[in-house]
């Protein structure tokens, strides 16, 4: 594997895959790795012949009360997961890189940007989508490997993607949980062992919506009711918000149908930890 720091080295180093009738995976991350985000270097491994994992610390995406400066960082422990997962390149460009001094243009996806945790974290996804953007003309990736975990986040790059015609394929891989059903974060890593119990409200809350929707429940007020209802009943739990949408425009719906998303992010102290689960009508799921 090797290490990439100048942006320059990893374009070359990508059209000279190209030119040799290689395809090119991307993987961008934030670092501090965990089995969530391998599973997306192997989804990529399996669709791509070169695989570049992008470590990169957006600052554009953290609001200014947010925790970029205290963002959990180990660059050596992830080179070395990296390493056994036979990825091809790990890309990691500094800042002062990304963004020259004087940078005054973003990406914004109007609609999609301003919703579930657009709301509470204004300008995230504007910083989101010019990294991802920029990230997408330094690699040219084929195919670029996002999770659903960041369902939002999914729909807008995808958005993005197609209405500037970026030409690169967008593949989401599903959530991936700890043993007790906690989806695995890099946030993970802030709770204290009280708040790691707590946390256990957002997978379990999801659980029973889909158990109720399995029931027979369709009424979008009614499960997001039972959502906040038990999320409300663990006292460490803030809830930031619980949003049942369709998975295009992000619209609240009234009654959910299969690929309704059902959303929630929800504070633990200053900790924010999202999750998700996509309605599917018919097959009954495990918890
Ligand atoms: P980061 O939070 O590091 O996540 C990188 C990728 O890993 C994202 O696509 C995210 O959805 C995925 N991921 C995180 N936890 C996961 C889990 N438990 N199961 C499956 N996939 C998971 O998301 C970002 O970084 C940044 O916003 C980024 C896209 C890199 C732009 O800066």
């Amino acid at each position: 594997m090797r290490i990439i720091t100048a942006l320059s080295d990893m374009t070359e180093i990508s059209a000279r895959w190209k030119k040799d009738g290689r395809t090119v995976g991307l993987v961008p991350t934030m670092g501090y790795l965990h089995e969530g985000h391998l599973s997306l270097v192997r989804a990529a491994k399996r669709a791509t012949q070169a695989v570049v994992v992008s470590l990169f610390v957006n600052p554009t995406q953290f609001g200014p009360n947010e925790d970029f400066a205290r963002y959990p960082r180990d660059l050596a422990r992830d080179a070395a997961l990296l390493e056994r997962e036979d990825v091809d390149v790990l890309f990691q460009p500094e800042a002062k890189d990304m963004y020259l001094d004087g940078a005054a243009t973003f990406v914004e996806v109007h609609g999609l940007q301003d919703k579930l945790c657009g709301k509470s974290r204004p300008g995230h996804f504007r910083g989101v989508c010019t990294v991802v953007l920029k990230l997408f003309e330094i690699v040219r990736p084929t195919v670029a490997v996002f999770g659903q975990k960041d369902a939002q986040q999914a729909i807008i790059v995808r958005r993005m993607t197609r209405d500037l015609n970026l030409g690169v394929a967008i593949d989401v891989q599903a959530i991936v949980r700890e043993p007790d059903g906690l989806a695995m974060s890099s946030r993970n890593a802030y709770l204290n062992p009280a708040e790691r119990r707590a946390a256990l409200v957002l997978s379990r809350s999801l659980a029973e919506a889909e158990r109720s929707i399995a029931a027979g429940e369709r009424r979008a007020g009614i499960i997001a009711a039972g959502i906040k209802d038990l999320v409300g009943r663990e006292p460490l739990a803030r809830i930031d918000y619980v949003e049942i949408v369709e998975p295009v425009n992000l619209d609240t719906v009234s009654e959910v149908t299969s690929g309704t998303l059902i959303a929630l992010a929800v504070y633990f102290s200053k900790t924010r930890l999202i999750d998700n689960t996509i309605v599917r009508l018919g097959v009954e799921k495990t918890p």
